[in-house]
């Protein structure tokens, strides 16, 4: 399978750097709770956090959709809620990806009645233009076209996702 490079390490690695500045400017003096959804944000989680100069704590959230694996049905399975209590507390959503937004609108949804003080959502990519929901999204790094993308956390059932870089996959035909 050949997979093209859309973004490199590098371009990852400044952008996320340039992000991590811009959190650490806008909740300057606030401890902030960063919350990853799993899988596919371990990465983009670990190296932003690097990047940003706050009081952090880290929390996790897995979840899975129900039905057909390539589309989202926006009905949301949550294999694994947040350890933490969010009630009061800035909490930051890290995301790999948004494609049709389904998924993260649904997680939005059960957070926000939790009574956050805060609640914003940082991606990696944004499929720009697709969105099924209106998503108030506050940090993207890179928008990106329909495509189908691995890499960088993100798989394609299951692999490619040490690639450093973000790839596109090619046509096998
Ligand atoms: P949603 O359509 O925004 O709900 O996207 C749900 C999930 O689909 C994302 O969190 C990813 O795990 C996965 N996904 C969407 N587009 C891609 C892609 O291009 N490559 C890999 N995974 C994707
Ligand atoms: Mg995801």
């Amino acid at each position: 399978m050949d997979i093209k490079p859309l973004i490199t390490a590098d371009e990852i690695d400044r952008k996320l750097a340039e992000i991590g500045r811009q959190i650490s400017e806008d909740y300057a003096g606030k401890e902030l709770l960063l919350v990853a959804v799993l899988r596919g944000a371990f990465m983009v989680m670990a190296d932003l956090a690097r990047h940003i100069d706050l009081a952090c704590e880290f929390d996790f959230m897995a979840v899975s959709s129900y039905g057909a694996s390539t589309q989202t049905s926006g009905v949301v399975r949550i294999l694994k809620d947040l350890d933490e209590e969010i009630e009061g507390r800035h909490v930051l959503i890290v995301e790999d990806i948004i494609d049709s937004g389904l998924t993260l609108n649904y997680l939005l949804k059960s957070l926000k009645v939790r009574k956050p003080a805060s609640l914003e959502i940082a991606t990696l990519l944004l499929k720009d233009g697709i969105q099924r929901v209106p998503i108030d999204v506050k940090y993207v790094a890179f928008p990106i076209g329909p495509e189908f993308v691995v890499g960088y956390g993100l798989d394609y059932a299951g692999k490619y996702r040490n690639l450093p870089y973000v790839g596109v996959m090619g046509d096998e035909s």
